[in-house]
């Protein structure tokens, strides 16, 4: 160890029986740098009680409620406070919570998307704005270290200018009525949003398309679908899109391709060559050229660039996964937090997301015509 001081967070979500949350402590202790302290794990006591016993906290750092936990870490002596809150709860506790915990003075660092609604975006960045703290997103797959060399690869002119997209993210959990935690508020508006496929997983493969080529994109021709039944929010979609200087793209996602688990995928297409990544298979990206062999670019191999270098933990050929990306995004957090640098997936990225999900929204209810996503 360094002798440098861990990055202390509390998380407010994450309780038995939920999902992310695990991974996310998962990943936050992966390199011994970055300490949970407190939560406020779930709104039923015991849960919230037990969740916290489990994890070894002090019993009076577990809080019912996220404005007492706000009030009670704020209290507490600066070297021992929490320095930055992980939102883990279901989409419309998100900007309740970023909003205490930035007016209390901690970070933050939410999982996606960002907020409810675009207003809610957009009010919350101003909040950001005026407070000078941090605001970082959990769009996972930015942490996977060839998701970097790709973007790298595209913006140093390694495929020629960038003229097609194609982005996917389908699963198949949602193929029938199901009736679990998770399944629950994601097919619920209150809860989940304007979008429920899309907002869930179509922002990932919007933010990879936009991280990846650096371009932004602009309007979306949508066709959202409930194929299920008494469902209230559409559990498919897919969308032609337009970008910056002119790149065009699809992107589909959706949770009733039965069979299918995590399979996200980006192929970029360029005037001289391409490029290929699918979060199954995230340990190699295949670059395609008019004139040459198909080539595999490895994970851990020492000819990337030295920019990625540390964010490998093992030697090529020992596979590292979702747990390590999302370690990747919490220690890059941890480091702004140190240094008080610029966040890979902020409030930008957030405001893009929320505006995605609300243009394919519209878009798919006028019968599908081009929308702008304003931002
Ligand atoms: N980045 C990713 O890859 C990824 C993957 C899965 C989920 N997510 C996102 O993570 C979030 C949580 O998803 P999940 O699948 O873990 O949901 P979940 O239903 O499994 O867990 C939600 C947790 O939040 C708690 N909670 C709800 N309201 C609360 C409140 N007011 N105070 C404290 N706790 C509260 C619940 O008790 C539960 O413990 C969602 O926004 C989802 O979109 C992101």
């Amino acid at each position: 160890m360094s002798g440098q001081p861990n990055v202390r967070y509390g998380m407010v979500g994450g309780g038995q029986g939920a999902f992310i949350g695990y991974v996310h402590r998962l990943a936050a202790q992966l390199d011994g740098k970055i300490e949970l302290v407190c939560g406020a794990f779930s709104r039923d006591s015991d849960n919230c009680r037990q969740t916290g016993a489990e994890l070894g906290l002090d019993p009076a750092r577990c809080y019912i409620d996220f404005h007492e936990m706000m009030k009670a870490e704020a209290a507490l002596p600066e070297s021992e406070r929490m320095q930055f809150v992980a939102i883990v709860t279901p989409n419309h506790v998100h900007y309740p919570v970023a909003r205490a915990a930035l007016e209390a003075g901690f970070h933050v660092l939410s999982d996606k998307p960002a907020t409810l609604n675009l207003e809610e975006m957009q009010s919350l960045s101003q909040i950001i704005y005026d407070s000078g703290l941090a605001y970082g997103l959990t769009h996972t797959y930015l942490g996977y270290p060839l998701v970097s060399v790709a973007k790298e690869i595209v913006a140093s002119g390694g495929i020629g200018k960038v003229r097609k997209v194609y982005a996917e993210y389908i699963q198949g959990w949602l193929a029938t009525e199901v009736e679990n935690k998770q399944a629950e508020w994601r097919t619920d508006p209150a809860r989940s949003g304007a979008s429920g496929c899309m907002g869930d997983i179509g922002t990932h493969a919007h933010n990879l398309a936009e991280y990846v080529t650096g371009k932004r994109m602009t309007h979306v021709a949508a066709d959202l679908t409930v194929f299920v039944d008494g469902r209230r929010l559409d559990d498919d979609g897919s969308a032609l899109f337009r970008m910056e200087d002119g790149v065009k793209g699809t992107l589909s996602a959706s949770q009733i391709c039965v069979g299918k688990e995590n399979s996200l995928s980006l192929r970029v297409y360029g005037e001289t060559g391409g490029l290929e990544w699918n979060q199954e298979e995230p340990n190699s990206l295949i670059r395609t050229y008019a004139d040459r062999p198909t080539e595999i670019i490895r994970a851990g191999q020492g000819y990337l660039p030295e920019s990625v270098q540390s964010h490998f933990r093992t030697p090529p050929g020992h596979p590292e996964g979702y747990i390590e990306a999302f370690a990747n995004i919490y220690l890059e957090f941890a480091e702004v937090i140190k240094t008080n640098g610029g966040v890979k997936a902020g409030s930008t990225a957030a405001l893009r997301g929320m505006a995605f999900i609300e243009a394919l929204v519209e878009s798919s209810n006028s019968n599908s015509a081009w929308t702008e996503i304003k931002t």
